[in-house]
C-alpha cells in the first residue's frame, strides 16, 4: 500500500494537503524553498494561516517532517505533490516560473532514484502546460523517460480558503489529469486513501483536466454574476426580490441553488484570475470566448455601476463607511476584493471613505492607503459615516443594531448588499437600501406600464 508521499510548496494549499494527507495515516515529507515555512513545519506549527492547520499538523506530527532539499522528498516517498504558486503574467495567463524551478529539481532528484516515481502537478495551469511546458523539463534533467522510469499527473484541488482542509479531504470529486494509466493508477490509491468522502475520481488525459480545472471556476462566476444581474432586475420590478427569483431557479436541478444568491461581485486569488486565463488561452486557440471576457469586464465594473446606481442615496462628498474588506467572510485575503474595489470607486468619486474588516484590516489599510482609512473598531468606522454599506455577511455585520449603526445620529443610509439586515427597513431613523430588492414599487410598476399599457 502506498504510505510515502511528498509535498513541493508548503503555503496556502501545500501545507494543508501536508497536514490533510498526514492526518490519514501516510508519511509526508514537505518542501518549501522557505526556511521559514520548512522551520514551522518541523515544529508543528502551521507556516500559513488557515482553519485548523496548526492543529492537523501538530496531531499528526510523527507522520510529518519538512526539508528545503527536493532529493530528500523524492528519495524518500513514491509520489510528489508540486504546489508551488503560478501567478498571473501580464496578459493574464498562469505563469510557469516557479514551477519550473520545482520541476528542474525534480527532474534531477530523478535521476538519483532507482524505482519508479510519479510526479503531480496540483498548481493551476492552463491547457498544454503539464506536457509541454514542464514534462520536457523533467526528461532533460533525469535523463529518463516519462511513461517508463517516472509518471505524470496533473491533479488540480477544489478548495475554499478558510476550509482547505476539509475540502481537500471532503472533494465533490478528485480531478485526475493522466499522462498514463501507470501514473494515474498510483494517484487513484492516493484519492481512495485521503479522501473522507469516498470521491469519486474523475480520470482524464492532462489537457482534458487543464480545462476542467480552470472552467469548473469560470463556470461558477457565471452563476454569480448572472445571480447579480438578476439582483438588478428585481431592483426596478414592483415587489422584485432576488432571492425570491434564485430560489425558483435553483429548484430546477439543471441549475442548483449554489452561488446565486445576488449580491456582489466574485473576487480572491482564483475566480476572477481564472476567468482571464481560460480566456487568454482561448485566444491562443481561436476560440469564441466572448463570454469570459463579458463576465470579466462586468465584475470588475460592478463597484464603479453600484456607485452610480445608488448616487440618489449619495450625496456628494458625505463620508461612507464600507463594512466587509476582504472578498468573503472570515477571510484575511484582499485579492481582488469587491468591499476593496467599492472603497476605491467611492474615493475616487469624491466620497470620504472609511474601511472596516475584521480580519483584512492591515492589508486593506495598506492597500487602500491612498483612499480609506480602514479602522479597527467598527465604532471607529461608523462614527462619522452618513452612509454605511455593508459587502459582506461576516457575523459581526449581522449583529449589528440601530443604535450601533446610528452612533447618536439622528439618520443613517444603509445599503445592504445582502438583505441581511432586512428587520432595520421598520425603523424610521434608517435609510435601507437593499440591492436586489425593489425599494419603488410605484416607480418601478408606472415604468413597466408604460411598455405594455
Ligand atoms: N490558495 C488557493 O485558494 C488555491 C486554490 C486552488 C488552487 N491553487 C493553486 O495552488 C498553487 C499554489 O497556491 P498557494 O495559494 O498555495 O500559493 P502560496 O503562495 O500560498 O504557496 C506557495 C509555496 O510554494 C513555495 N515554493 C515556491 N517555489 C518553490 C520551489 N521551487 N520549491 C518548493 N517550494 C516552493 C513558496 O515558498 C510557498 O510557500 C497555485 O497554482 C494556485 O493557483 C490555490
Amino acid at each position: 500500500m502506498l504510505q510515502n508521499v511528498s509535498v513541493i510548496g508548503l503555503g496556502k494549499l501545500g501545507a494543508s494537503m501536508l497536514a490533510g494527507m498526514a492526518s490519514r495515516g501516510m508519511n509526508v515529507i514537505g518542501v518549501d524553498i522557505s526556511k521559514h515555512a520548512v522551520d514551522a513545519v518541523n515544529a508543528g506549527r502551521a507556516p500559513v494561516q488557515e482553519t485548523n492547520l496548526e492543529d492537523v499538523i501538530a496531531a499528526n506530527k510523527e507522520r510529518i517532517r519538512a526539508t528545503m532539499s527536493t532529493d530528500e522528498a523524492v528519495l524518500g516517498s513514491d509520489i510528489s505533490f508540486v504546489i508551488v504558486p503560478t501567478p498571473s503574467d501580464q496578459h493574464g495567463a498562469f505563469s510557469l516560473q516557479y514551477a519550473k524551478f520545482a520541476f528542474k529539481a525534480l527532474g534531477q532528484a530523478l535521476k538519483k532514484k532507482n524505482g519508479y516515481h510519479v510526479i503531480v502537478l496540483t498548481s493551476t495551469v492552463l491547457p498544454g502546460a503539464t506536457r509541454h511546458g514542464l514534462l520536457p523539463i523533467l526528461e532533460q534533467e533525469s535523463g529518463k523517460k516519462c511513461g517508463a522510469d517516472f509518471g505524470l499527473c496533473y491533479n488540480p484541488e477544489f478548495i475554499a480558503l478558510g476550509s482547505v482542509i476539509r475540502d481537500f479531504l471532503n472533494p465533490d470529486f478528485y480531478l485526475l489529469g493522466e499522462f498514463d494509466s501507470r501514473s494515474g493508477d498510483l494517484l487513484e490509491q492516493v484519492h481512495h486513501r485521503v479522501s473522507q468522502n469516498n470521491a469519486p475520481v474523475k480520470r482524464m488525459s492532462l489537457e482534458n483536466a487543464e480545462l476542467a480545472k480552470v472552467a469548473v471556476n469560470s463556470f461558477v462566476t457565471l452563476k454569480i454574476s448572472y445571480a447579480n444581474m438578476l439582483a438588478e432586475f428585481c431592483e426596478h420590478l414592483p415587489g422584485g426580490d432576488v432571492d425570491v427569483v434564485s430560489d425558483a431557479l435553483g429548484m430546477d436541478k439543471r441549475i442548483g441553488r449554489k452561488y446565486l444568491t445576488g449580491g456582489f461581485g466574485f473576487g480572491g486569488p482564483c475566480f476572477p484570475r481564472d476567468n482571464v486565463a481560460l480566456n487568454f488561452i482561448g485566444n491562443i486557440l481561436g476560440v469564441d470566448g466572448r463570454i469570459l471576457k463579458v463576465n470579466d469586464d462586468f465584475n470588475r465594473g460592478l463597484a464603479q455601476r453600484r456607485i452610480e446606481m445608488l448616487k440618489p442615496h449619495l450625496p456628494a462628498g458625505v463620508t461612507v463607511a464600507v463594512l466587509g474588506l476582504a472578498y468573503k467572510p472570515l477571510s484575511h485575503v484582499i485579492e481582488e476584493s469587491p468591499g476593496v474595489y467599492l472603497c476605491r470607486a467611492l474615493a475616487d468619486a469624491g466620497y470620504r471613505v472609511i474601511g472596516h474588516d475584521n480580519l483584512a484590516a492591515q492589508g486593506a489599510g495598506e492597500e487602500l492607503k491612498m483612499k480609506a482609512i480602514v479602522t479597527d473598531t467598527i465604532e471607529e468606522a461608523l462614527k462619522d459615516a452618513e452612509v454605511v454599506m455593508i459587502t459582506t455577511t461576516d457575523s459581526t455585520y449581522l449583529a449589528l443594531t440601530a443604535e450601533t449603526l446610528l452612533q447618536g445620529r439622528d439618520k443613517v443610509t444603509l445599503v445592504d448588499f445582502w438583505r441581511c439586515l432586512k428587520h432595520l427597513a421598520a425603523d424610521p431613523r434608517i435609510h435601507y437600501v437593499p440591492i436586489g430588492l425593489c425599494i419603488d414599487d410605484e416607480n418601478a410598476a408606472s415604468a413597466l406600464k408604460s411598455q405594455w399599457a
